[in-house]
């Protein structure tokens, strides 16, 4: 049998063709002669009407049953919808005890939905949520296939920490145990006895196979052993990244940051699952935001952070009192505050902050020869959005082994463990670049959907994981 939003898309049948649905009862309403339910089979937004004219077809039917009906599909009278089914037979496959099932028609909490996920793709949010993941994920693989990349399996379980910022999960001892004579001794359960790692960022194994194969990309889970209890973190999440040779501008890779994602949000100016999602947001306007930022003639709002820096502290001493909880200061880290007022307030739109302080980035970046004396920056990139703060993180990669030799020391990295890396390098090293993108932010961000744990289906973060 199709699939309810397939049979609705298919060309008219003959009116007298019988046609199966399966599905669940969303909802059910009885009138004496007649009784009405609404099918959903989560293959799209709007269910399916089933109209019973022998009310005893529908006596077992309940908020939650699984149901196989069997009739003809009919133009429908009522406002709502086109097509409704005239049910000629049912069959309840799976009951469900409307006392207690928890998914009645009333809405439940976001708090109560998280803590009840297994549930929660029922929900009509979550069930658009995961659809336009689909769909957000189709447009990226379009784009970067569009684009000569090809799309590259990496690693979960890794040695390193690429961002070198210490939030790993480890999965083994910290280091080698002395003790244990040899992998086979060790428990296999903690890794073979050898440190291991869930990848936080798939970048430097995509570095790997860009030395090769010129131009990469994935999306794959990502892992954060951060604390952060932000509507922006997760501590499992994918990331969308790109890694390709032969570039060496900044600039090219915030062009491929830019036209990735407006390829996205273009493919979702028409979409019923976002119609669904934006329509439960008090702000509908924030949606057609969007769209203009898709299609603007120029290209989004590029800004150094120096200059940056600049307009935030001009900012915050013409301010009564300060306009920031922290003062903005060339040398510290921008704060969500300084990116928020960035992209909503001085630019109101998407803005590529680049070239940060090589202090506040981690060793793999690219140092800019034109560097002040003294203001060390690297060729690196922040996508700030409205709305969110960063969506993007990107640079251009250090490919002088020298100088990516200085960095690992600076950065206190021992080089052991980066000779392979290096090796890229010293074996025709080519200028190369990259970014990546957070997934779920993405979600969010397009679908005004408040956090992103309500954009992943089985969230995890700081503490919490049910299922
Ligand atoms: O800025 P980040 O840490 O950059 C990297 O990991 C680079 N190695 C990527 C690359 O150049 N290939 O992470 C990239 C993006 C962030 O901009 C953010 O959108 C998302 O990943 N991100 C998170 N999303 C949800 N929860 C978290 N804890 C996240 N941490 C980062
Ligand atoms: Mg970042």
């Amino acid at each position: 049998a199709p699939t309810i939003r397939q049979l609705l898309a298919s060309p008219p049948q003959p009116s007298a063709a019988s046609v199966t649905v399966n599905g669940w009862v969303k909802s059910i309403r009885r009138q004496k002669k007649v009784a009405f339910a609404v099918i959903s089979d989560g293959s799209s937004d709007t269910g399916l009407q089933a109209v019973f004219t022998d009310v005893n077809l529908a006596k077992h039917l309940t908020n939650g049953a699984s149901v196989r009906l069997q009739g003809t599909l009919a133009d429908s009278p009522g406002a709502g919808q086109e097509k409704e089914l005239k049910v000629s037979d049912a069959e309840v496959l799976g009951a469900c005890d409307p006392e207690t099932y928890p998914m009645q028609k009333q809405a439940l909490t976001v708090e109560y939905l998280r803590d009840h996920c297994h549930l929660r793709p029922r929900t009509r949010e979550i069930g658009a949520m995961l659809r336009l993941r689909d769909t957000t994920t189709r447009a990226i693989h379009e784009y970067f296939h569009d684009n000569g990349f090809v799309h590259i399996h990496t690693p979960i379980i890794t040695s390193n920490d690429c961002e070198g910022a210490g939030e790993t999960f480890r999965i083994a001892p910290s280091a080698s145990d002395p003790s244990i004579p040899s992998a086979l001794d060790a428990k296999p359960s903690e890794y073979f006895g050898h440190p291991a790692y869930l990848t936080v960022s798939s970048q430097l194994h995509l570095e790997a196979a860009a030395s090769a194969i010129s131009r990469v990309y994935t999306l794959s889970p990502c892992f954060r052993a951060e604390r952060s209890q932000t509507s922006r973190h997760l501590a499992e999440f994918w990331m969308l990244e790109g890694e390709w040779a032969f570039t060496s501008s900044v600039t090219e890779v915030c062009d491929v940051a830019e036209h990735a994602v407006r390829h996205v949000l273009r493919t979702h100016a028409s979409s019923p699952d976002m119609d669904a999602l934006w329509k439960q947001h008090p702000s509908e306007a924030k949606r057609a935001e969007l769209q203009a930022y898709a299609d603007a003639s120029q290209p989004w709002t590029r800004l150094t952070y120096t200059e940056a820096i600049e307009v935030l502290a001009k900012h915050h001493a013409q301010t009564p009192g300060g306009a920031f909880v922290f003062p903005p200061a060339w040398g510290s880290s921008l704060q969500s505050e300084h990116e928020r007022w960035l992209a909503d307030t001085h630019v109101r739109g998407p803005v590529f902050v680049t070239d940060y302080p090589a202090s506040l980035k981690p060793f793999y970046m690219r140092v800019n020869d034109n560097s002040e004396p003294g203001r060390e920056t690297v060729a690196c990139f922040d996508l700030l959005v409205p709305g969110m703060g960063e969506l993007v993180g990107g640079s251009l990669r250090e490919e002088r082994v020298e100088l990516l030799e200085a960095a690992l020391d600076r950065h206190g990295l021992d080089k052991a463990d980066y000779e392979w890396y290096l090796d890229l390098r010293r074996y025709g090293g080519a200028p190369h670049g990259g970014f990546g993108l957070g997934f779920e932010r993405l979600i969010s961000w397009m679908s005004g959907i408040e956090s992103v744990r309500e954009c992943i289906a089985m969230p995890r973060w700081a503490g919490r994981m049910l299922l």
